[in-house]
C-alpha cells in the first residue's frame, strides 16, 4: 500500500499518518514501536525529551524495515538552545541513524522564536545531519520571524490539533508560507463521545477515533496518534479503507 504523504523537501515525503511516542519512556517504547512498524506505520515521532530515542532506534533496526522507508522525527528541547549540534549528535547516536528525516525545535525557547537556534538548524540540514527542519508550538508571527532572519521557512509546524481546534484561517496561513501542519494529541484534544463522531463512525462501520484520524488525513494535516495498546495501534492505522464525504467533513469541521 502506498500511504498518503505530503512533500516536505525536493525528494522527501512525510506520511500523513505517523506513530507518536510521548509517554512511552525508555523500554516502554520498544514493543509499541515494533507493533507499529509491523502494522505498516512508516513514520515515527520522538523527541529528546521523551527519553526513548535509543529504544525507538532499536525497535526500528530490529523490525527489519529498511531505514530509508521510515520517516523519523525528533526534537530539540528548548532549554538545549546554544547546544544544538551536541544535541542532534546525541539524538543520531541514540537512534542509531546517520541522518534524521525531520528535526524540530520542540517549543519556542523562553516563548520567543530565537532565530539563532534556527540558524543552527539550517546549518545542521546543510551538513546533512537531517533532511528537513521545522518547529513545534510556534505561532505564525514566530515563523515569520525565522523566515525574515534566515530566508528559510520551517517545513513543518507541529501543533495541537483536532476537530475541536479546527481553524481554517490558521491552516491557510501555514500553507501560504509553505509550512505543513502536523497535528498532535488528536484524541486527547477530542471529546471521543461526541455524537457527531459516533454517527459518522456508524455510517462507515468504524470507530470514532478512526473518524478523527481520517478527518486529519483528508485535510492533509499530518497526524501522529500514540498508543501503547497493540489493538489500538493497529486500529489507528486502519483508516485507509473508507472515505468521509464532503458533508461528513463539514459536520466534523464544526464539532
Ligand atoms: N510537540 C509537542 O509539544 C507534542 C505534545 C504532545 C504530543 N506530541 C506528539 O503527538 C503524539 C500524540 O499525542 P498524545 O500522545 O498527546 O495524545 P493522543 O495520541 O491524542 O492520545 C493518546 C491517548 O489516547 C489513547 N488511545 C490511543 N488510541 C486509542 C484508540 N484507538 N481508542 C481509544 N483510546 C486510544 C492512548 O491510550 P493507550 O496508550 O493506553 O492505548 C493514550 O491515552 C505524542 O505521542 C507525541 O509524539 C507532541
Amino acid at each position: 500500500m502506498t500511504q498518503p504523504s505530503v512533500k516536505v523537501g525536493p525528494d522527501l515525503a512525510m506520511p500523513l499518518l505517523g506513530f507518536g511516542t510521548w509517554q512511552l519512556p525508555g523500554q516502554e517504547a520498544y514493543e509499541p514501536v515494533r507493533v507499529a512498524l509491523d502494522t505498516g506505520y512508516r513514520h515515527l515521532d520522538t523527541a529528546t525529551m521523551y527519553r526513548n530515542e535509543a529504544q525507538v532506534g532499536r525497535a526500528l533496526r530490529d523490525s527489519g524495515v529498511p531505514r530509508e522507508e521510515v520517516f523519523v522525527t525528533t526534537k530539540l528541547p528548548a532549554e538545549r538552545t546554544g547546544r544544538e549540534r551536541e544535541t542532534i549528535s546525541a539524538s543520531l547516536r541514540a537512534l542509531g541513524v546517520d541522518q534524521l528525516d525531520l528535526w524540530l525545535v520542540h517549543w519556542p525557547p523562553n516563548g520567543s522564536a530565537r532565530p539563532e537556534t534556527w540558524r543552527e538548524f539550517v546549518a545542521a540540514k546543510r551538513d546533512g545531519l537531517t533532511r528537513a527542519i521545522g518547529v513545534s508550538n510556534y505561532s505564525i508571527a514566530q515563523i515569520d520571524e525565522l523566515i525574515d532572519a534566515t530566508g528559510e521557512a520551517p517545513v513543518v509546524n507541529q501543533i495541537p490539533y483536532s476537530p475541536a481546534l479546527h481553524d481554517q484561517k490558521l491552516l491557510a496561513e501555514h500553507r501560504e508560507r509553505g509550512v505543513v501542519v502536523e497535528g498532535y494529541s488528536p484524541f486527547r484534544r477530542s471529546d471521543l463521545r461526541d455524537p457527531v463522531f459516533a454517527e459518522v463512525a456508524r455510517a462507515h462501520g468504524v470507530r470514532p477515533t478512526q473518524v478523527i484520524l481520517r478527518w486529519h488525513i483528508q485535510h492533509e494535516i499530518v497526524v501522529i496518534p500514540k498508543s501503547k495498546t497493540p489493538d489500538r495501534i493497529r486500529e489507528n492505522f486502519d483508516v485507509f479503507g473508507f472515505t468521509l464525504t464532503d458533508e461528513e467533513m463539514a459536520r466534523i469541521d464544526a464539532v
